[in-house]
């Protein structure tokens, strides 16, 4: 599965990273700069070699609706959209995102998806931490799928954890965004 051996992938360099801050051997690679787009703006940034993309746009871009809950690569919370594939944010370091194109849950609010409306209204969610991961999992669903079934929400979401057992509730979320987009599309209007 193509997500899966990327998560591998950003994995063992995340903790490659780490293990050599532990060492006290720093990678040589001097702080790098990236350009990238980031929810339609473009950005020119100089990063560490060891930073997250979680942490470039978490700690020090200020976008904090993406949410840490593990740090591991376990949970799903940190999800963003890169090139239009769901990442695991906490697993990619920001210096392989190197012109790309990266979407938060900011982005999809802006947008107006239809999604941040239909997960309020289903209450599908409770303490809310786990929210931002699986709204932006469910937009990269709905763009490569417009019209997913009930088990193919369950499947793109399995890699979602939510701690207060809300999992009913986003495949109904999901799937009420899906026609909602459908009726938009079929009159024209398509998301901004
Ligand atoms: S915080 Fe990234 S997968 Fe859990
Ligand atoms: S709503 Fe609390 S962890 Fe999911």
């Amino acid at each position: 599965m193509p997500l899966l051996r990327g998560r591998v992938r950003c994995r063992r360099g995340v903790e490659r990273a780490r293990f050599q801050d532990a060492q006290g051997a720093r990678p040589t690679r001097p702080r790098g700069g990236i350009r990238l787009t980031i929810n339609k703006s473009k950005y020119d940034l100089n990063v560490e070699p060891n930073w997250t993309l979680y942490y470039l746009i978490h700690d020090v871009l200020g976008l904090t609706g993406s949410k840490q809950f593990c740090d591991r690569g376990e949970c799903g919370s940190c999800t963003m959209i890169v090139d239009g594939k769901p990442v695991l944010s906490c697993m990619m370091l920001a210096i392989e995102c190197d012109g790309k194109t990266v979407e938060t849950v900011e982005g999809i609010a802006d947008e107006g998806h239809p999604l941040i409306e239909a997960y309020a209204k289903h209450h599908a969610m409770q303490c809310g931490y786990c929210t931002p991961g699986f709204v932006v999992t469910s937009k990269a669903l709905l763009d490569r799928n417009p019209d997913p079934t009930g088990e193919e929400v369950v499947e793109a979401l399995a890699g979602n954890i939510c701690r207060c057992g809300t999992y009913p509730q986003h495949v109904i979320a999901v799937k009420e965004a899906a026609a909602k987009l459908q009726v938009e599309k079929a009159a024209g209007r398509g998301q901004k």
